[in-house]
């Protein structure tokens, strides 16, 4: 049985046959359309959602299964005080695989541990997004066709944003990867996410200048202040807006760089970069359902007679 908790659960080579399975059903969408037919998946999301929810509904849809969840945390019976432990007890009769959102970090672990079926996180608390992160390197693959030797600007709030400390567990396995860390003092990223980046031999930096690293960038990574993790609303309200990209900002950006954004946005890109050449934030959520089509795929050990075997290649 295998779950996706952090990304560390995937080794590389496993994600790069997700990226190429995910590819392949992304140009051949009609070839998958039996792939999970009669099977279902339960999506139990106890915080907001739109792309995740919604994309992993999509997923299961396109491959011929079927979904089934609540529609938000306060209709579930997490109310009335039951754990995650025997809601996953009682989700498994009903589904073969689960997707989980849980405001607590480490919720889908513990699911995890009571489950005979899949498990994937869809968002633990500030901690990690293993799903956010397989979109976005699937971003990054499409538009310069490898992982490797890219500089990657990551700005924002990376002390809460879980895309954040998922993607640098996974960039920071890339040959080559250099990362800038742009972000207000308050909210630089964990310590345990800066050892991750140290233990894999990748160099970076820190910044309080997005203008400053722009010609060096390769992608750039806005994050939204995750405003439901802090403590007090003030704050907040001095943080937010410490970073804006605005069109006159990406002047000095390299021809071929993009930027990136999990969504959903608040401030922090000017709705004016949206019909920038820069832009890759829409195309990001649409690779969204056909790399979770794929994994859904692995998960749930479907892979064969997948065209050109390529999930085969996956060993999940
Ligand atoms: C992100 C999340 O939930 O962490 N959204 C998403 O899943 N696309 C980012 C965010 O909420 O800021």
């Amino acid at each position: 049985m295998r779950h996706l908790i952090t990304p560390h659960d995937l080794a590389l080579s496993e994600i790069q046959a997700l990226l190429r399975l995910g590819d392949d059903i992304m140009e051949h969408p009609g070839d998958y359309g039996d792939s999970a037919r009669r099977l279902k998946l339960a999506t139990l999301f106890y915080e907001p959602s739109t792309r995740t929810r919604l994309s992993f509904e999509a997923a299961m849809l396109e491959l011929g299964g079927s979904v089934l969840g609540f529609a938000s945390q306060d209709a579930s019976s997490a109310v009335k005080g039951e754990s995650v432990a025997d809601t996953i007890r009682m989700v498994q009769c009903y589904a073969d695989i689960i997707a989980m959102r849980h405001p607590k970090e480490g919720a889908p672990y513990v699911a995890a541990q009571h489950a005979n079926v899949p498990i994937i996180n869809a968002g633990d608390g500030g901690h990690n997004h293993p799903t956010q992160t397989l979109t976005d390197v699937m971003t990054i693959h499409r538009e310069f066709g490898r992982l490797e030797g890219l500089t990657i600007g990551l700005c924002g709030d990376l002390k809460f944003g879980r895309t954040v400390h998922s993607l640098v567990n996974v960039m920071s396995r890339c040959a080559g990867t250099r990362f800038i860390l742009i972000s207000p003092k308050d909210l630089r990223a964990p310590d345990y996410v800066l050892d991750e980046i140290r233990r894999n031999g990748r160099a970076y930096e820190e910044s309080r200048s997005m203008e400053a690293v722009m010609p060096e960038l390769d992608v750039l990574y806005m994050t939204r202040v995750q405003r439901e993790r802090f403590f007090n609303e003030a704050d907040y309200v001095r943080l937010k807006d410490t970073f804006i990209l605005d069109v006159p900002k990406l002047e000095s950006a390299k021809a071929s760089m993009i930027v990136m954004h999990p969504l959903p946005r608040v401030n922090e890109i000017s709705v004016t970069v949206d019909s920038s050449l820069h832009a890759r934030y829409f195309e990001q959520a649409r690779c969204g359902k056909y790399i979770r089509m794929a994994l859904i795929l692995a998960l749930l050990g479907k892979e064969s007679g997948i065209r050109e075997q390529e999930a085969g290649k996956l060993c999940i």
